[in-house]
């Protein structure tokens, strides 16, 4: 890893180990070993395949589980430690779920992103602001959308629904477990430009969950990759994606210009492995092009 050795991580996870179910004939093992740190700012990318434990792991971060302690810290503290806030760690950490429809709770959008402020006890005027602004920022005009019913939305506004509720919440800690799943690639490009100003508005430190690489690249600074319950690779996205033929083992998808340069090395080897966008790929063969 490569990040300032002198700030605390603001979300830790040491040796963690998780089974569900643990004790009954069902019980399953999540999470074999796993241990990393999320600095302030940081923009984390939990990556791997289905059933990797990407949900298991963020869900420990505010404490949805049965955790034992000495596991998981919240800014150093052990959050499954006898008599630790909870509820004040949930109003840090904001997580928007796989399934998003399982965190809509009001019939009407208004309503919906406004239950978190006010269940927090915020007066009625900042829940409205908040509201409004959440809103706002998800491409959901404020005027147009709040009294809309919930269920005549499409999936794709109903996941940014979510997210403003969420946001509403003001965390410092922004978590999206798979937010692309299930959009088309217009939802997608969409909800990748309002994250990437989301995070750059405001002071994140953003966590999200993939099975693909392609949006989190653009999205994250650094991957984790989960396989099997533990971490196996973590590190800057370019040094991560460097490491593609160990990547297309596991049941990733890799981003379409990492699949497009893997090709190509096979004519210019010497091309580098980590080129993310386009337009980079593109300079990189006209200048060997050129030199032809
Ligand atoms: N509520 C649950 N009860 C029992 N097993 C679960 C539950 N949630 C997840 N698991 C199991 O834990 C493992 C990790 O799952 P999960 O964290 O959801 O992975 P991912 O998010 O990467 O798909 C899987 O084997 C899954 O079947
Ligand atoms: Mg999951």
């Amino acid at each position: 890893m490569t990040h300032d050795a002198g700030e605390p991580p603001i979300i830790e996870l040491r040796d963690f180990r998780y089974t569900y179910l643990e004790g009954t004939p069902r019980a399953s093992e999540a999470i074999r070993d796993v241990s990393f740190g999320i600095r302030h700012g940081e923009r984390v990318g939990i990556v791997g395949p289905t059933q990797s434990g990407k949900s298991t792991v963020v869900d420990a971060f505010a404490h949805l589980l049965r955790l034992k302690p000495g596991q998981v810290f919240y800014k150093g503290e052990d959050v499954a430690a006898p008599g630790y806030d909870r509820s004040a760690l949930r109003r840090e950490i904001g997580i928007v779920f796989q399934q998003p429809d399982s965190q809509l709770i009001e019939d009407v959008v208004g309503a919906d992103v406004a239950f978190g402020p006010t269940a927090a006890g915020l007066p009625a005027g900042e829940t409205r602001r908040r509201v409004e602004e959440s809103l706002n920022a998800l491409n959901l005009s404020y005027p147009e959308y709040r009294l809309r019913y919930v269920h005549a939305l499409s999936g794709g506004q109903r996941r940014r629904v979510a997210i403003a509720g969420v946001l509403a919440m003001h965390t410092p800690v922004l978590v999206l477990d798979e937010p692309m799943a299930g959009l088309d690639p217009r939802g997608r490009r969409e909800l990748l430009e309002l994250l990437i100003r989301l995070q750059s508005d405001r002071d994140l430190t953003l966590v999200v969950c993939s099975a693909s690489l392609s949006d989190a690249s653009l999205l994250c600074d650094r991957f984790v990759v989960l396989d099997g319950g533990r971490t196996v690779m973590d590190g800057p996205v370019r040094e991560v994606l460097r490491e593609a033929d160990r990547l297309a083992e596991l049941d990733i998808t890799l981003p379409e210009t990492v699949n497009v340069v893997r090709e190509l090395q096979e004519l210019f080897p010497d091309l580098p492995a980590d080129i993310l966008a386009e337009d980079e790929l593109e300079v990189e063969l006209l200048k060997r092009l050129g030199a032809a």
